[in-house]
């Protein structure tokens, strides 16, 4: 019944942004944010003229966008989702090419639907992101008149670093989760997806010349989740199939705490004293390292996994972890973890705790205690990716008390208009947002899809959309109209009416 209400209230703010729009232009940017198209992430600007385009089950495309690979595949896909097929005698023209407009930048576009439809981008990037922009348009039409809003949008994202951090090391997620996840992620812009591949219950990803961190390690699992590993060959498909989308795979191999795995696995990486060195299935944390006191048996080690990492992830940024660990070498173990991703040719992330190290300052760092004083390390030059806890850590409640879910950070959850209100804008030096499911209580993928949506809409939207076109209400109003895309993704979402504040 709500979800019903929910919907006809959106369908009429919709309807009355396509009938009401004597004006020319009818809504420009900021200006009415109760009348925003329905799109997530909200573009930059949006003039909506008057009048619709519409539309034919053929289309004319023209395509100037050679060198264009993934924008050219996303639309074709999306003329094969909604059935039009292309056609040279059509009457709707599409045309698709690379420009040279500096405002639009590395991810910007311009897409203009009059009476013919133009997606204009410097990159091939930014044309992916005018296709996404332009199936969110497709998706909301009336099946009975299908047609689109004459409108000229004018988009640019305000961070490069769009992020979600799936926690496949206490409990795994298969390669096609992980494809569908990227799917879903670039249909809303976000383009980094930081895979945490290695903690105490898990180690998930194959090392040449270490077959035993994945029989061992990859054999275990949070208690009641699920063990598993991807072999390099996966590794590589995934990288690919996330390159043709425009994101990143950004791999985090956690050191040199959080490694009971990898001491199970091969018991020299322990120290001497040390005397659990089996698998690990329970939810403590900080009670395992890397043996810093033996670094002819560490270092070698560090050095053989993160070479193997760099050669499967093009990532410009390889993350070391190094979070939640008491050791005295700890500050020397990480500055001399980022000199060897330097070594090899990347930059590293550490957790905000590496900022006491010795680092060079374009090491990323990410912040995810909401209290953690960054500010030396922003003085010394480092920049920051946005993960506080008490907003994007989305292993917590969709509401206050949801089961299997955690309260640590915030015991009232981090509920969708929550994860909405981090502004990114009261931070200096940011890289990026990005959110976080760590899967210590999430073991399947329903339960993945339940934690992870809507709220990465939240992080699409402030990661992308400029500060003065944020608007919870509004935000929310839009989230409800493009549920069928989430329905037609297949995605077990956190449900409506909580979502709607009940
Ligand atoms: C973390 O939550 N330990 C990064």
């Amino acid at each position: 019944m709500k979800i019903i209400f929910f919907f006809l209230v959106t369908m009429f703010v919709v309807g009355c942004e396509k009938t009401n729009n004597e004006s020319h232009p009818a809504n420009n940017s900021s200006a009415s944010l109760d009348k925003q198209l329905p799109l997530i992430p909200y573009p930059r600007t949006v003039n909506r003229f008057e009048g619709d385009l519409e539309l034919k089950a053929t289309i004319d495309i023209n395509n100037s966008a050679q060198g264009s690979p993934t924008a050219l595949l996303a639309l074709n896909r999306v003329l094969t989702k909604f059935n039009i097929t292309q056609d040279n005698t059509s009457a709707t023209k599409l045309n698709i090419q690379l420009t040279d407009d500096p405002s639009l930048g590395l991810e910007g576009y311009r897409l203009s639907i009059a009476q013919s439809i133009e997606l204009s981008a410097n990159t091939d990037a930014g044309l992916f992101y005018a296709v996404q922009t332009f199936s969110q348009l497709l998706a909301n039409q009336d099946e009975h008149k299908p047609s689109l809003p004459n409108v000229e949008i004018i988009d640019n994202p305000t961070f490069g670093w769009r992020g979600n951090m799936l926690d496949v090391a206490r409990s795994f997620l298969p390669v096609e989760y992980l494809k569908s996840h990227i799917d879903r992620m670039a249909t809303f812009k976000l383009n980094r997806l930081h895979l945490h591949l290695t903690d105490d219950q898990g180690w998930r990803v194959e090392i040449k010349g270490y077959p035993k961190l994945t029989e061992v390690g990859g054999g275990s699992s949070v208690e009641g989740g699920r063990s598993g590993y991807y072999t390099q060959e996966q590794i590589r498909e995934l990288v690919k199939y996330a390159q043709e989308r425009q994101v990143v795979l950004v791999p985090e191999v956690d050191l040199p705490g959080h490694t009971q795995a990898a001491i199970a696995s091969y018991n020299k990486l322990a120290c001497d004293d040390v005397t659990n060195l089996t698998t690990y299935s329970g939810v403590k944390v900080g009670f395992s390292k890397l043996c810093l006191t033996k670094p002819e048996t560490t270092y070698p080690f560090v050095k053989d996994v993160l070479s193997q990492i760099v050669e499967l992830f093009p990532s410009k940024y390889i993350h070391i972890g190094g979070d939640e660990i008491k050791d005295p070498l700890y500050p020397e173990f990480i500055g001399r973890a980022t000199r060897i991703v330097e070594e090899l040719g990347r930059t590293a992330i550490a957790w905000e705790e590496g900022s006491v190290a010795d680092n060079k300052t374009d090491v990323l760092l990410q912040l995810w205690n909401d209290k953690y004083d960054i500010q030396p390390a922003l003085d010394k030059g480092h920049q920051i990716i946005l993960s506080p806890c008490s907003y994007t850590y989305f292993d917590h409640g969709n509401y206050q008390g949801q089961p299997n879910t955690y309260d640590w950070c915030r015991k009232e959850g981090v509920p969708l208009e929550r994860a909405y209100q981090l502004n990114p804008q009261q931070f200096s030096q940011v890289k990026g947002v990005e959110s976080a499911m760590w899967s210590e209580l999430v073991h399947t993928d329903e339960t993945a899809d339940n934690r992870l949506w809507p709220r990465l809409l939240a992080t699409s939207e402030l990661a992308w959309t400029i500060e003065s076109n944020r608007d919870y209400k509004a935000f929310l109003l839009r989230v409800n109209s493009i549920l069928p895309i989430l329905d037609d993704m297949n995605i077990h979402y956190y449900s409506l009416p909580k979502l709607a504040g009940e």
